[in-house]
């Protein structure tokens, strides 16, 4: 059973971090195979708290391999001061690896993403504002700078050259921008390469040679499922595949080689940026879950959004990555409600929807159908098995796991790597 993933089921910010620190200790490697520095993972170890926004989880435990896989955008100023930054506080490492495939975010990559953001106006997606979008955009145009490019000074030249061309005029004409020039970018870009090349391997014949060794591969999700470029809600999304497949492509591993796909899901649902949210609240309910969630974002501090469980959701993520296991976090937030509404269903244009619509306009429509399941008041922050959950918490997950589709194997009741209830293994 060597190898899994590890995803986001909802929007973002389910708790990947903390599960993948926690699974850490046990396995061989933790690879980040899609996204960049728009993620923040927050791992809490003991009455320390780490934000890592580019590095695997997975770095936090010294005996496991912390990859950056081929699918991953790295912006090198960010992955260097991640990694002082770590250093700094006694964290090792040297064990690290990065794709050679992995393409580069540059300077005009993140200029071009605040720009078009900023003429979007009220279109707007809401990004990060990392040059995430216009990174993999450039990978697809194929005129993207790879970590490779950064060990030829010759090609980094041409590449940068062919990108700018196009990219100069548009930020000229267009966007009333001034030009970037070409020897800037790539003196900026050759000053990371130094410190760069210790780590960059060719991660794809790591990884299979790895699993041929019967060693344990944790591939962490960045994003969500909902934030999908092909599943999630188009244009709402991200640019890259959060959902299970993206780890194969990602990494450059054969799907026949994953044996467990856990879906992260938080108990509430939350998202940051513009788009849909059916479950969205706007009253004192809502501000309580941002509350007492601590619902903040980890990357750009926006406050996120906030709503009640959506089953339709969870039930689409369990589809579409074909998951085998939950891992319901953040269940003690909910504790002190009386009642909490549960979406088993939308209504769109009066009539009752069990799955997701695949139609943009359905979704943007769509109306919660809740259910109210009774709340608990009792501390849940100190359970160890399912057993010490009060009644109504025990139901609750039950609930949840049936109109899911998917078996909840561990359940979050606190930030920390003990504070969580394990009723399956995962390994
Ligand atoms: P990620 O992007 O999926 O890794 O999630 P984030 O780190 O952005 O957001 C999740 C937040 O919830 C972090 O502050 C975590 O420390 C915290 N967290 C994770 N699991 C739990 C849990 O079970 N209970 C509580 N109260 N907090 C949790
Ligand atoms: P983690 O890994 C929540 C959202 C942004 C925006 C959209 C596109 O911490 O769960 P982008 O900069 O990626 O082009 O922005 O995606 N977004 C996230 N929302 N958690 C994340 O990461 C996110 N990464 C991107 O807010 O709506
Ligand atoms: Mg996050």
């Amino acid at each position: 059973m060597p190898a899994l993933v590890l995803l986001g089921a909802q929007w973002g910010d389910e708790g990947k971090g903390k599960a993948t620190d926690l699974l850490g200790g046990s396995v061989d490697y933790v690879v980040r195979y899609q996204g960049g520095n728009n993620a923040g993972h927050t791992v809490v170890v003991g009455d320390q708290k780490y934000a890592l926004h580019l590095l695997p989880s997975g770095i936090l435990s010294p005996t496991c391999v912390p990859v950056i896989g081929n699918g991953v955008v790295v912006d090198p100023s960010v992955l260097l001061s991640e990694l002082s930054g770590l250093n700094e506080r006694g964290v090792d490492t040297s064990k690290l690896l990065i794709s050679g495939n992995a393409h580069i975010i540059t300077p005009y990559n993140v200029t071009v993403d605040k720009v078009t953001e900023r003429f979007l106006g009220k279109r707007k997606i809401g990004t990060t504002g990392r040059g995430i979008g216009p990174t993999y955009a450039d990978k697809i145009n194929r005129v993207g700078i790879r970590v490779q490019d950064l060990y030829d000074e010759s090609i980094l030249t041409q590449k940068v050259e062919a990108a700018l061309d196009v990219k100069n005029q548009i930020l000229s004409k267009l966007y009333n921008r001034r030009a970037i020039g070409v020897d800037q970018v790539v003196e900026e870009l050759l000053g990371y390469a130094a410190q760069i090349e210790p780590y960059v391997a060719d991660t794809v014949l790591v990884l299979n040679q790895a699993l041929e060794d019967d060693k344990v591969v944790l591939f962490e999700g960045g994003q969500g499922t909902l934030l999908d470029i092909d599943h999630g809600t188009y244009p709402f999304v991200t640019s890259s595949n959060p959902t299970a497949g993206g780890a194969c492509t990602g990494a450059g591993v054969g799907p026949t080689k994953i044996s467990r796909v856990i879906g992260i899901l938080k108990a509430y649902t939350t998202r940051v940026g513009a788009g849909p949210f059916p479950t969205e609240l706007f009253d004192a309910d809502g501000e309580a879950l941002r509350r007492i969630g601590g619902e903040r974002g980890v990357t750009t501090g926006r406050d996120r959004r906030c709503g009640w469980f959506d089953a339709v959701i969870a039930r689409y993520a369990t589809r579409v990555n074909g998951l085998t296991d939950f891992f319901l976090t953040k269940l003690d937030v909910l504790t002190g409600w009386e009642q909490i509404p549960v979406c088993v269903a939308y209504e769109i244009d009066g009539k009752r929807v069990e799955e997701l619509p695949y139609s943009q306009t359905d979704f943007h429509h769509a109306k919660p159908v809740y259910e109210n399941l009774p709340g608990w008041s009792e501390d849940i922050t100190k359970a160890k098995s399912f057993a010490d959950l009060p009644k109504n918490a025990q139901n609750y997950v039950k609930a949840l796991e049936e109109m899911s589709g998917a078996p909840i194997s561990a359940i979050g009741v606190g930030p920390g790597r003990d504070e969580t209830i394990e009723i399956n293994s995962f390994l």
